[in-house]
């Protein structure tokens, strides 16, 4: 499986012009790059006027509906996104669960998701530090009840994205992950996954990471000899278009053996 790269814009940049820009840089990047797979996800207005911008990166959307239509306010449905050409979405980040977001929720917007054929990207992690050799039971909780609500098979291709909150970018005192620990959360969560969905559904889904990843990183957390993380999700280093074109070229020649793990 070819490392997914996914630039979570979150809510920037503040004009379509520069929103344009940054995609471009993204289109280069991922043409330039073929052994990766690149999603860029824009906030939703800015989702169809980027979408031939960044090909062959391909759209993500940072949020959806649990639900398909109707009297829902500033909500956007499943199936809207769909029909734009958004390919995945991510789903449960720390940002959108400190808001209140419940794990029930997360569970319909999974379903809801993959229902309609969108690909989710369900983020989970843990929010204080912890010892390197203790797996947070907030993985295995928030896993366990975002897959509960879809139908198994629907998840085959889905993206698990684990994000420490100690290390994503804007919190206190942030520090990436070390590689080897993040390879070894990759193994718990597939682990998980097999327990959760089968063997065969579970081999189809990646596991990635997030956390302060840029340039310098990214490589590191991809690694090969094992089936550890297979791609990163990016916050801030996304939004500098030269950081991001660095990320892509970074993870491509880790998959390429070019930096181990
Ligand atoms: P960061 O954000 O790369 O800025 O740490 C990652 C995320 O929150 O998805």
């Amino acid at each position: 499986m070819k490392p997914l790269i996914v630039a979570n814009w979150k809510m920037n940049p503040r004009a379509l012009g520069e929103a344009r820009a940054l995609a471009a840089c993204a289109g280069r990047a991922a043409r330039a790059k073929r052994g990766v797979a690149v999603a860029v996800a824009p906030p939703f207005p800015y989702l169809a006027a980027v979408r031939n911008r960044i090909r062959p990166a391909v759209l993500a959307a940072q949020d959806v509906s649990t639900e398909p239509s109707g009297p829902w306010t500033g909500e956007v449905s499943p199936a809207m996104l769909k029909n734009l050409g958004v390919r995945y979405v991510i789903i449960g980040h720390s940002e959108r669960r400190a808001l209140g977001e419940s794990d029930e929720a997360i569970a319909r917007k999974v379903s809801a998701a993959a229902r309609v054929g969108l690909v989710p990207i369900i983020a989970v992690g843990e929010a204080a530090r912890e010892a390197q050799e203790v797996i947070p039971s907030a993985i295995r909780t928030q896993l366990a009840s975002a897959v509960a609500a879809a139908p198994r098979r629907r998840l085959a291709g889905a993206v698990i994205a684990y994000e420490p909150l100690w290390a994503i970018s804007t919190s206190r005192g942030a520090r990436p992950d070390a590689p080897d620990n993040a390879t070894r959360r990759a193994i718990y969560i597939r682990k998980l996954l097999v327990g959760l969905l089968g063997e065969r559904i579970a081999s189809t889904i990646r596991v990635i990471y997030g956390g302060s990843v840029t340039a310098r990183n990214a490589g590191a957390f991809v690694s090969r000899d094992v089936r550890g993380m297979e791609g990163v999700l990016v916050g801030a280093a996304s939004l500098d278009a030269e950081e991001f074109v660095n990320v892509v070229v970074s993870v491509a020649q880790a998959a390429r053996g070019g930096v181990r793990a």
